[in-house]
């Protein structure tokens, strides 16, 4: 059977096959958030023999044998074209493969990945990154940012510097109303912890981040899951729109009403990961009948083919003709369909494939690389810091000035300002204890707030990166300096508490030093924090990390042992806790000070043990030291987060790379990216 008699194109006159990318693309841009731009590019995506497999360990066969590593192919030899103006809809049952081969179309997919993926017969590139809207099928969104301000924020980050801010909020209110949103705008995201907005429009909002851009080739996953039918049908209208505004939509779906099944162009069916289907979504019932599986009632085609995906044919029609009895058996249904694809499908589909030439078509060039260092970033680094910056202190407002912590802090400073009330500058070892608290409560409790920064925001790092939104150092240094102001106000609150109940030395040029030690202190002790979470990126080790590396600087912090033996003395001076109580005890004591040690006996103050053992001096290169260690750490962090997100093109080119050696004694072609 001919492929295109299987599945002939609905909108032109027969001729043209269901492969065939249409001549000319008529551009309706009723859909679109703003008017298509000169040099906008329409995609022609073709993906030949996809193969994903992933290890998975298997159980070793006998006692004290290490387990095998097993080989589970999660697609097999998936082929197909997509032409701009055309809706593909991958159709499957849970587990089938959707979401995977949706994500390598997208070009986010690494691993053992072989086949080719090519966009108007070029590789994947970081221009086409940006072009490339993607949906995921879990909704990642800053929780108290309003529905309003997460679409504004991705629209002036990655719409182009050529639009004005009032255009860019034009088009934020255009898909609003496209989407259905206009009822919920001003209401907060939402979160685990508290109730937002519905999950529907939860996804309505992912989708619109991606329409805002107006891209090329749009991928979405199950974008109308957990929406009513006539939300899910606004929905597919909204993308067959923007397909027929020259854009490449692929998009996967569970369970679509007969309805929404028409609107389809074409279909993928997979099951188990191998294709049992692919054209036209209108000839798939006529396609299934010729190999067997019609049915006499009036069915939604949708479910027709999930139940055939899952094997269970619809009637016994089949079994009648053939000795064998596959509708008993769900798996010989599925390798009766998938031979019957590669009968009537795989070959002719391959064939048509090579015939179909990309250039003979409207399509522009792909751009060279100097058009691609051009427009690498559609914004500049100060407006994706200046935006990142606004962003993360909106979203943060809440955490960082949340009731329990303020309560925390100010309750601390009360208490220990009470139980230190007014200490007597004769009681020197009660002052020292407090400047040591002093150091200890703030280089240890930022620490462990800061561990959480980089893990808790991997998912949406992961998502703006692969987008191409904006630069990592841009990132960095918005999360880093957003969180100043918050970070650093509530240790002010507490020194001016606890330095005047506890009866430090009252003098305002010592309170304004000790309070810069100590906010000198809660940013390094930050970046420390920062830096753990980064190379970590979990927070349970990191925060592991961080209860061990503080305990070892509490006590190697010069205050609990004064003779530590010569042989691990290096570790005192990796503390910055230690340097932060040297400066404060610098700050409130003078080498030529006295204290009453006994009545009417006056010793020098740097005799006491406790201060002997740190001493007063030499204060400038603890300083040095400590700004050493913030600059270190915070570089720590940065290095550490380019490892992982920073260019995410060369860690592909490496671990393709390492599959090559796979993919080449296996016989197939490496999938192309750059
Ligand atoms: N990295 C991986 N390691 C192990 N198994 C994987 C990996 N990636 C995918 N799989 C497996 O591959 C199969 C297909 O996963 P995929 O998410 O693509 O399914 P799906 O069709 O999108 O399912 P659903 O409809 O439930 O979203 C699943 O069985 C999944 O467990
Ligand atoms: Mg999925």
């Amino acid at each position: 059977m001919s492929l295109s008699s299987v599945a002939p194109k609905p909108e032109n006159d027969g001729t043209e096959l269901a492969t065939g990318p249409p001549n000319r693309v008529e551009v309706n841009t009723a859909y679109l958030a703003y008017p298509i731009q000169k040099n906008s590019q329409s995609f022609l995506q073709r993906f030949e023999e996809i193969v994903y497999k992933v290890n998975r360990e298997g159980k070793g066969t006998g006692c004290g044998e290490t387990p095998s590593i097993k080989e589970k192919t999660i697609l097999n030899g998936v082929t197909g074209m997509v032409c701009p103006g055309e809706l593909l809809a991958m159709l499957g049952p849970s587990g089938s493969g959707k979401t995977t081969l949706l994500t390598a179309l997208g070009g986010r997919l690494s691993g053992m990945l072989s086949g080719k993926i090519t966009y108007n017969g070029q590789p994947f590139s970081g221009s086409m990154k940006r072009r490339t809207g993607f949906v995921a099928q879990d909704d990642v969104l800053y929780p108290h940012l309003t529905v309003f301000e997460t679409l504004l924020f991705t629209a002036l980050l990655r719409l182009p510097k050529s639009l004005t801010k009032e255009e860019k909020v034009q088009h934020v209110e255009h898909v609003i109303a496209e989407l259905g949103l206009t009822r919920c705008q001003n209401s907060m995201i939402g979160g685990p912890l508290f109730r937002g907005i519905s999950g529907g429009e939860k996804k309505r909002v992912s989708i619109g981040q991606e329409m805002l851009i107006n891209p090329s080739l749009l991928l979405l996953d199950e974008p109308t899951s957990g929406l009513d039918s006539t939300a899910a049908q606004r929905i597919l209208n909204t993308l067959k729109g923007l397909a027929g505004g020259g854009r490449t939509v692929i998009t996967t779906i569970h369970q679509p009403s007969s309805r929404l099944y028409y609107m389809f162009d074409k279909v993928v069916l997979l099951s188990e990961g191998s294709p049992i289907y692919y054209g036209l979504a209108s000839t798939a019932m006529e396609y299934f009948s010729s190999v067997g599986f019609s049915t006499s009632i009036t069915v939604n085609p949708a479910d027709l083919l999930l139940d055939l995906a899952n094997g269970i044919g619809p009637d016994f029609q089949h079994a009648t003709e053939r000795s064998d009895n596959p509708q008993q058996d769900p798996k010989s249904v599925r390798e009766f369909l998938i031979s019957a694809y590669d009968k009537n499908i795989s070959t002719r589909l391959k064939i048509e494939l090579c015939s179909s030439d990309v250039s003979s078509y409207n399509y522009k060039e792909a751009p060279t690389r100097n058009d691609v260092k051009s427009e690498k970033w559609c914004t500049t680094w100060w407006h994706q810091f200046k935006i990142l910056l606004i962003r993360g202190m909106r979203e943060r407002r809440f955490e960082a000035f949340n009731r329990l912590r303020i309560f925390q802090v100010l309750s601390v400073a009360i208490l220990g300002g009470l139980l230190w009330w007014r200490t007597p500058s004769s009681h020197i070892d009660d002052r020292v204890a407090m400047l040591f608290f002093f150091s200890v409560f703030w280089g240890f409790y930022p620490l462990y707030n800061a561990v959480f920064t980089f893990p808790q925001e991997r998912a949406m790092l992961i998502k703006e990166r692969s987008s191409g939104m904006y630069r990592l150092s841009a990132y960095f240094l918005a999360r880093t300096v957003g969180d100043l102001p918050m970070e650093l106000a509530l240790p002010t609150a507490f020194t001016f508490i606890f330095y005047w109940m506890g009866g430090l030395k009252p003098d305002p040029s010592t309170f304004i030093l000790s309070l810069l030690v100590v906010l000198f202190s809660v940013l390094v002790s930050q970046s420390l924090g920062l830096a753990f979470g980064a190379l970590l990126m979990d927070v349970k080790q990191a925060t592991t990390l961080a209860s061990v590396t503080t305990l070892v600087f509490l006590i190697a912090g010069g205050y609990y042992v004064r003779q530590i033996p010569p042989f691990i003395i290096w570790l005192k001076y990796l503390s910055y806790s230690y340097y932060c109580y040297k400066l404060l005890l610098g700050i409130q004591y003078d080498e030529n000070d006295y204290y009453e040690c006994a009545k009417e006996v006056y010793c020098r103050v740097a005799d006491y043990p406790a201060i002997k053992s740190v001493g007063l001096s030499h204060l400038w290169i603890d300083i040095s030291i400590m700004v050493l260690m913030l600059v270190g750490y915070r570089f720590m962090a940065y290095i550490a987060l380019h490892r992982e997100y920073g260019s995410m093109w060369v860690i592909r080119i490496h671990k393709l790379a390492s599959d090559y050696a796979l993919t080449t004694k296996r016989g197939s072609t490496l999938h192309e990216i750059d």
